[in-house]
């Protein structure tokens, strides 16, 4: 498989055309950003690390029956996805409350969700994603009602899968945020899951060991992902 030109550069990702039309190539850069742009560094060695961590990840829940747009490492940094048609929809989990959810509702951070929420919000960098529901993604035509549901139960399923993994390892999977296309009539798993677009927290010492260490200037970002993978199996170069 041969890549080739560039079709769009997002904030930390750029996704490249192949010669199979429906194959294209996720490049991890090392920028990092947060606040919707407005906070930017280069982080050494981080493309390599959440392109080897999303690897791990998406071929654990497709082991598990999430259909993902996952089919293989290409490089370090560079990894085949099938060709999705994306849904402009972010589907959001909490098990614990922090972030947005606090910022909105004036709750604490650290509080168990019993059940976990869910939430939906318009992928919009001028709006700043702002929150919407089922009723307006429909009429709005993001998605169909069908296309929602198995989002939503998708998305959940992801929950169950990657509450015990990290469990396992010492962890707290907080929330997690995921994007969901269209694959001939499937609805499929697309973007990544990294520690940039997930809260993860030491089980024990609830530190942070996601991309609130970048947000919150907490510093070793990096090396706290590794940790985070190290814990999970990975192996980093
Ligand atoms: O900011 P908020 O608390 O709503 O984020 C919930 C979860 O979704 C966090 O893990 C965050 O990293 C992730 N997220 C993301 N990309 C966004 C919005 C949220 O990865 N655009």
């Amino acid at each position: 498989m041969e890549k080739r030109e560039e079709l769009y550069a997002g904030k930390a990702k750029s996704v490249f055309k192949t010669d199979d039309p429906d194959r294209f190539v996720l490049v991890f850069r090392d920028d990092t950003s947060a606040f919707d742009g407005e906070k930017k560094e280069q982080l050494n060695r981080k493309g390599m690390v959440n392109n080897k961590f999303n690897a791990f990840i998406m071929e654990k829940l497709e082991a598990a029956g999430v259909p993902t747009h996952f089919e293989g490492l290409l490089s370090s940094t560079e990894s085949v996805v099938k060709k999705l048609d994306m849904i402009p929809v972010e589907c959001v989990v909490r098990n614990i409350s922090a972030g947005s959810l606090c910022r909105r509702l004036g709750v604490e951070e650290g509080q168990e969700l019993t059940p976990s929420t869910y939430e939906l919000f318009l992928k919009n960098d001028a709006l700043h994603d702002p929150m919407v529901n089922e009723s307006l993604a429909v009429s709005f035509g993001w998605a169909s009602a069908e296309e929602l549901d198995r989002m939503k139960e998708l998305t959940y399923k992801v929950n169950d899968v990657l509450k015990a993994l990290f469990d396992e390892a010492g962890m707290l999977l907080v929330d997690y945020k995921l994007e969901f296309g269209r694959s001939n009539g499937d609805i499929v798993l697309g973007d990544e899951f990294s520690p940039d677009g997930c809260r993860i927290w030491d089980k024990e010492t609830r530190k942070k060991m996601d991309k609130d260490r970048f947000r919150q200037g907490l510093g070793d970002v990096i090396e706290t992902y590794e940790e985070v993978g190290r814990r999970l199996g990975i192996q980093f170069d």
